[in-house]
């Protein structure tokens, strides 16, 4: 099998990528990735040898036509997945454009290059497309409510919106034009080389630098954590029996408020776990997420293997302790970023 895999240098394409060589050495793997500031080349060093790498635009149709034409002419069992995005809500809201230029427009430049070449095409998504549902504890309400492929679309920042748009990109080229495309709409994830802009990496990265924790608001806006290989995971069983044209959700039931896992974080360093800050909130931020995943494991007998989410912190928290050559030369950049935001 040949895959083309755009954002490969990423957070999650990255962890997709060593998973595949890994666990499938008769798949050939191509990426394409802009190595923007969220792509790092150094993430891909273990596997260099094994896997062919572009660094290109998943906008520039001129590249992307050819990149899939080559994968078509390899034959019948080929296949885009496309994680390339820009995936920070923060900058979404201090910069909308490269939002709308990645997300909206190299999706469009893969959907066409798909239609022209009769490749197989896999759509990674989020959960924030269907917006944010009201706080609700699952100890205490088992019955709430939760996203599944029948949510209205309704979502809160550019960046969720570029998500959206690019998804119903992806329905109406399926409906008019018969791409073989899936979607797949994941809840957060966490693990190994996240960018330390995002909520884990940040707040472990600040307690191994002495410095406390920054939580927005009053902390209890909850997230739907699940680990980076079970959503890799789910996004090959979606490859390998979904059904062409179906919407997948991906989530491992690990709803938690942000006070949870900072706290856990802080417990896990052996410190007080009240040892944070309240900063001020983020613009729009979205409440609660959570995934109704039962299609995904009903049908595709999907499951995840990392279910306990504070040993999953723990796994992370040592990664991050122990792979400071791969963040440290971010970390200065992006807090500086954050203290122009007063965060
Ligand atoms: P990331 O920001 O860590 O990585 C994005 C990668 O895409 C980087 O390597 C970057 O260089 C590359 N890229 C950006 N613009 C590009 C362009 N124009 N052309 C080619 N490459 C480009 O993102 P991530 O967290 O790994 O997210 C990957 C995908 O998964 C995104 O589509 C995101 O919306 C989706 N997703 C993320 C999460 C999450 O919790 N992180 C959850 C659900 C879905
Ligand atoms: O739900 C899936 C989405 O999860 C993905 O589509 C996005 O690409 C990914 O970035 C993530 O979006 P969030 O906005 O939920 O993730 P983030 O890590 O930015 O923040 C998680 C929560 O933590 C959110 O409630 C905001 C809060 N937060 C974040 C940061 C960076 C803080 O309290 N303090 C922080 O310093």
């Amino acid at each position: 099998m040949k895959l083309l895999v755009t954002g490969g240098a990423g957070f999650i394409g990255a962890n997709f990528v060593h998973a595949t060589v890994r666990e499938r050495p008769d798949v050939d793997v191509v990426v394409l990735d802009k190595l923007t500031y969220a792509g790092d080349r150094a993430t891909l060093e273990a596997v260099a040898d094994r896997i062919t790498f572009v660094e290109g635009d998943c906008a520039d149709t001129a590249l992307v036509s050819q990149l899939v034409g080559d994968l078509a002419a390899g034959g019948e069992d080929a296949a885009v997945v496309h994680f390339a995005a820009e995936s920070h809500n923060d900058n979404s809201l201090s910069d909308p454009w490269p939002f709308v230029q990645t997300n909206l427009l190299g999706t469009y430049a893969l959907l066409e290059a798909v239609r022209a070449h009769g490749v197989r095409y896999h759509h990674v998504s989020t959960d924030e497309v269907y917006g944010d549902l009201p706080l609700a504890d699952p100890a205490d309400d088992p019955a709430r409510e939760r996203f599944t492929a029948d949510t209205p679309y309704n979502p809160s920042s550019p960046y969720s919106a570029t998500k959206a748009g690019s998804d119903l990109l992806v329905r109406a080229w399926a409906r008019s034009f018969g791409i073989r495309a899936t979607i797949s709409n994941c809840s957060n994830n966490y693990g190994p080389w996240q960018h330390v802009e995002k909520f884990i990496p940040r707040q472990i990265t600040n307690i191994l630098d002495g410095v406390r924790p920054k939580v927005y608001g009053a902390g209890t806006n909850v997230r739907d954590w699940i680990h980076v290989d079970d959503h890799n995971r789910a996004v090959w069983a979606v490859l390998g029996r979904g059904r062409v044209g179906q919407t997948y959700l991906i989530g491992a039931d690990g709803e938690a408020n942000n006070l949870r896992v900072v706290r856990a974080l802080l417990e896990i360093a052996g410190q007080d776990a009240d040892a944070y800050d309240l900063v001020s909130d983020r613009p729009g931020h979205d409440l609660r997420y959570a995934i109704d995943a039962s299609l995904l494991r009903e049908e595709l007998g999907w499951r995840p293997l990392h279910s306990d989410l504070e040993s999953g912190l723990k796994a992370t928290f040592d990664w991050y302790r122990d792979n400071e050559a791969w963040w440290r030369p971010r970390k200065a950049a992006t807090e500086a970023k954050y203290a122009q935001l007063g965060r």
